[in-house]
């Protein structure tokens, strides 16, 4: 086998925010891919570092009133804590506010600077004149030139969806000190993307480097036509002075997003010298010079909302400064929960630490696994299928075969398993079928992959419920039958760790500690333990519990804070203009269309009756007539506020046509509507008496 040299990246989460679940999927894509090319013997590389620059995370330290370099260390920290909770197991961790970065970043503009591929324009800016700072497109709102709807945005309109400029919006004001904003003019540096139209079309076409979806979405940019990208922003900002502007004109930095994927290289720079002189010695120069293309191989796992910066600017960067450019970009899509966009007062909004306290991170690197393919799609957790996924397939298929086994060899054969297998051809057909795995893993095609595993795992399962170990050891005379079927099944479970290892690194690692065997890697499978001696066993994992669920939700909507603001969590992401779909980390109001609202049914209710319901401090119930055969029963977060009797007798509307939703107490066929804030203040909206039970709401 020819070993690869890949260096493998994932995006560098900007350094003024918490890890939450959504970035979570491309950290564990990224490293069940590199453990699963690791364990098939190449020789792989995971780079990361956190975003440091631009205006935001310049806002936000001053907002906690330290400086941006103490800011980004702390965001570090913590960036890393979590990352290491769930074992994403970079090789290097570095920051883009680096030597490195600032290096390679003068470098490559220099070289993109003496070929021509820069030129400068005086371009008219919102300028806040109390900040004194110019204002990016989310920092300024006014009044929609189109519909006259008040307080939207700079960049487009999200009452009536027109996008402008911020100099067109009427009543502008800044977001970050009320002041009306002023015109200046300032210079700004482009980098001349239309001259890398031709290169780019060709690049984006040619060996597979991008998904067909992504391909096809560059198309359409094509055909709009490229244009020039402004890599410039005014002082005061924080990041790299450009070099080389002329001394007598005001201080000129680089724009985040130029310097932020060189920080992939100056990461892999960063480890480069670390490991100068071990035996895991890297070659820089053989990653990243022209000539040595294709010797190497880099890739970047990216979300779909960043496309552009990589498989447009990136690109056309590298190749402008005679620098390899990546053997293929990979986008995945974004993570909604319980089928919605992730939302702060839903508690749905999850933060990496937060999930880490209630729950093991590597039931999510499963449900992740078992979501995630090549595609660009969005992947929905939806927490009760969650719960029942882990609980069902690793718990009650996968670990359970190694314990309802394990006992008998350890107890009866000090831990022996048997000199020969007596089922080589089931235990032949899972190493077999090792190869479409392997194969599903490098096509990032996990969740057909956990499929594959799951399918050995139920083989396995079937196999011994129909040899029955625990009545034949009741039986005289079948010592040798009862651990061969033990022994069969211990093997099938050691290759199915082979097969998790990329996805439970931990869960893997003890399980070879219970095997007594020191390699996990893709080969390793082929070798079966005969005459093998293994260790007693303990449990491996344990059942996910709902109220552990529960309690996540319940806590991430506690943590709601003032700071997670959307003004401050701007993330120098381009907006609508750009063609990239907007940053959806904050919550914003969605649209829907009279046919949604259509959708959905409201009829008047009459509460027959109300009731506490035991061990619910939270609820009650209610039983209500809405004009059907059968009364419906309703359950309604609102005990805080209500005493049952007052409800009695109202009428209310309930939501009719919602899904009915399985709760401990019980089924609640509906949803009885009260406004406020679910922590302060709930009323139930009462109707006047003369409403006729059963009317629809329209
Ligand atoms: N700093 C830039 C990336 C620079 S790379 C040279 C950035 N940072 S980010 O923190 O906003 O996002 C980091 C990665 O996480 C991005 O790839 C982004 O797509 C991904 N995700 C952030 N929120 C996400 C979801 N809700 N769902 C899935 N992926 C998400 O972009
Ligand atoms: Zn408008």
């Amino acid at each position: 086998m020819k070993v690869r040299e890949i260096l493998v990246t994932s995006a560098l989460p900007y350094a003024n925010g918490d890890i939450h679940l959504g970035h979570l999927v491309e950290y564990i894509q990224t490293d069940i891919w590199v453990r699963a090319m690791k364990a098939q013997g190449h020789q792989v590389t995971y780079v990361c570092a956190d975003d440091a620059h631009g205006t935001a995370i310049m806002l936000k330290a001053e907002a906690n009133g330290v400086t941006p370099e103490e800011q980004i260390a702390a965001v570090k920290a913590s960036h890393e804590t979590d990352f290491s909770k769930f074992l994403i197991n970079f090789d290097n961790y570095h920051t883009t506010h680096s030597e490195e970065n600032k290096q390679f970043s003068e470098l490559i503009y220099r070289r993109l600077n003496d070929a021509g591929h820069i030129s400068t324009k005086d371009v008219e800016q919102l300028f806040d004149p109390e900040k004194q700072l110019f204002l990016a497109d989310r920092f300024v709102k006014g009044t929609c030139p189109e519909c006259s709807a008040p307080d939207q945005y700079g960049d487009n309109c999200e009452v009536c969806g027109t996008t402008y400029d911020a100099t067109d919006l009427k009543e502008p004001y800044s977001t970050l000190s009320d002041a009306t904003p002023v015109l200046k003019t300032s210079k700004h540096y482009f980098f001349n993307l239309p001259e890398f139209e031709q290169f780019l079309k060709d690049w984006t076409r040619s060996d597979n480097r991008l998904q067909v979806s992504v391909a096809n979405k560059l198309q359409e940019w094509f055909d709009a036509g490229l244009t020039s990208w402004d890599i410039s922003r005014d002082a005061p900002y924080f990041g790299f002075q450009i070099p080389d502007t002329p001394s007598d004109e005001p201080d000129k930095y680089f724009y985040v997003w130029l310097d932020a994927p060189v920080g992939y290289m100056a990461s892999f720079k960063n480890l480069c010298d670390k490991r100068a002189g071990t035996e895991n010695a890297l070659d820089f120069d053989r990653y990243w010079m022209q000539e040595n293309e294709h010797k190497t191989e880099v890739y970047h796992f990216i979300g779909k909302d960043i496309v552009y910066f990589h498989a447009l600017f990136w690109p056309a960067m590298l190749a402008g400064s005679e620098l390899r450019t990546p053997t293929g970009v990979f986008a995945h899509g974004f993570l909604m929960v319980n089928g919605e966009k992730m939302s702060k007062s839903r508690g749905t909004f999850i933060k990496a630490e937060t999930y880490a306290e209630y729950l093991h991170p590597e039931y999510l690197r499963y449900y992740f696994a078992s979501k995630l393919s090549d595609k660009v799609e969005d992947i929905n957790l939806d927490l009760e299928d969650f719960m029942q996924k882990v609980n069902s397939d690793l718990v009650g298929k996968v670990v359970n075969i190694a314990s309802r086994s394990a006992g008998f060899l350890v107890k009866k054969y000090d831990g022996m398993l048997s000199d020969v297998c007596v089922e080589s051809e089931l235990l032949e057909d899972i190493t077999k079928t090792g190869d479409e795995i392997a194969a599903a893993y490098e096509n990032r095609e996990f969740s057909r992959a956990m499929r594959l595993i799951m399918q050995c795992a139920d083989k396995a399962n079937e196999y011994i419920d129909g040899k029955k170990p625990w009545s034949l050891a009741k039986q005289e005379g079948t010592e040798q039958e009862v651990q061969d079927v033990c022994s069969v099944a211990i093997n099938i479970f050691r290759q199915l760790m082979v097969y998790l290892a990329p996805v439970l690194p931990e869960l893997t690692a003890n399980a070879k500690e219970f095997l007594n065997i020191d390699d996990l890697s893709f080969a390793s499978r082929n070798e079966w333990l005969l005459g093998h001696k293994i260790n007693k066993f303990k449990p491996l994992m344990q059942r996910i519990e709902e109220k552990d669920i529960t309690a996540m939700v319940e806590d991430s909507k506690a943590s709601l804070t003032q700071a997670d603001a959307p003004a401050v969590t701007d993330n120098d992401k381009p907006a609508a203009k750009d063609k990239t779909p907007a940053n959806v980390d904050a919550e914003q109001t969605d649209y829907i269309g009279i046919d949604d609202f259509a959708k959905v049914e409201m009829k008047v209710a009459h509460v027959l009756e109300c009731n506490h319901v035991e061990g619910a401090d939270k609820l009650l119930q209610f039983t209500l007539d809405v004009g059907e055969d059968k009364p419906r029963n309703v359950f309604s977060g609102i005990r805080k506020f209500y005493e049952p009797e007052q409800l009695t007798g109202k009428k209310v509307i309930c939501v009719t046509n919602l899904a009915p939703r399985k709760m401990k107490f019980g089924i609640s066929e509906g949803m009885v509507l009260s406004t406020g804030n679910p922590k302060t203040q709930l009323t139930v909206v009462t109707l006047p008496d003369n409403c006729v039970i059963g009317d629809v709401l329209a």
